[in-house]
């Protein structure tokens, strides 16, 4: 472990080009619960029911009512030491850009911003007819917001079965093919097209940085693997690389 974080802070500290792809589990230290392990939100609810095109035609109040729990939970949380480390990558290397799964604005309220949220925002909704977004301010708004055409709005998060927004895609895309070190961090990297970013980068050569308590499908492409939490391992990482001379290993 002493000899990986070593070297994994000496590319850090080399790297001319650094992305990263974080998943839920880089917010689980916050608070919020992931999607796949234990007390994940998809062993308790169906995505089916809440996450879909067809559920939300069906049952709108429903899908409303769970996001605006959950918009709650994510209101409640704060950043932890792992989004602190991300955005601390991005002020000491230009160009850094930080892919996010996440849907809880975590990264942004952490201060990073060259960020992509390729599955969206949950504190945001979109209109199913104009296609207008917008924020939503919290306790104050209707169960179903509404556009100022009066046009029944929804979350503004990829479904099940929906494509990503396509200009975060391409900037994802342009990252990754470009990255010469590549972090994974707390995702279960099962989730396409996400899952399919540091493949792009790793086929063009970069390094691969795997943080996880588990194994994933990515584990065995990465370079190095750090089973551990987020939160523990980033900002050791990170001070490494930023603060002290880095040994020699
Ligand atoms: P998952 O719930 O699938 O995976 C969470 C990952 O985080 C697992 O691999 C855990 O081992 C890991 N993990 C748990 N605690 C951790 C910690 N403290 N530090 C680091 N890692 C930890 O979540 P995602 O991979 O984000 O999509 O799921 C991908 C997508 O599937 C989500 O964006 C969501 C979901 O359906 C949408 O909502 C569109």
């Amino acid at each position: 472990m002493e000899d990986h974080a070593n070297l994994a802070a000496r590319w850090l500290a080399g790297a001319g080009s650094i992305v990263a792809l974080t998943g839920a589990g880089v917010s689980a230290e916050s608070g919020i619960p992931t999607f796949r392990g234990e007390g994940g939100l998809w062993r308790t609810y169906r995505a089916e029911d809440l996450a879909t095109p067809s559920a939300f035609a069906r049952d709108p109040i429903l899908v409303w009512e769970w996001y605006r729990y959950r918009q709650g939970i994510c209101a409640a949380a704060a950043p932890n030491a792992a989004h602190a480390a991300l955005a601390r990558i991005e002020e000491r290397a230009p160009g850094f850009t930080l892919i996010t799964q996440n849907v809880d604005g975590l990264h942004r309220r952490a201060g990073s911003r060259n960020l992509v949220e390729v599955h969206g925002d949950i504190f945001r909704a979109r209109c199913t007819v104009c296609g207008a977004n917008r924020e939503l301010t919290g306790a104050e708004e209707e169960t179903i917001p509404a556009c100022p055409g009066g046009h029944t709005m929804r979350p503004d998060i990829v479904w099940f079965g929906e494509t990503l927004p396509e200009n975060a895609i391409a900037k994802a895309h342009r990252a990754s093919a470009s990255a010469d070190l590549f972090l994974v961090i707390g995702t279960s990297a099962i989730v396409y097209p996400a899952a399919s970013f540091p493949l792009i980068a790793k086929d063009r050569g970069a390094r691969l940085v795997e943080v996880n308590p588990e194994e994933t499908p990515l584990t065995p492409l990465a370079d190095l693997s750090f089973r551990g939490k987020a939160a523990e391992i980033l900002p050791l990482l990170v001070d490494r690389a930023f603060s002290r001379p880095v040994e020699d290993s």
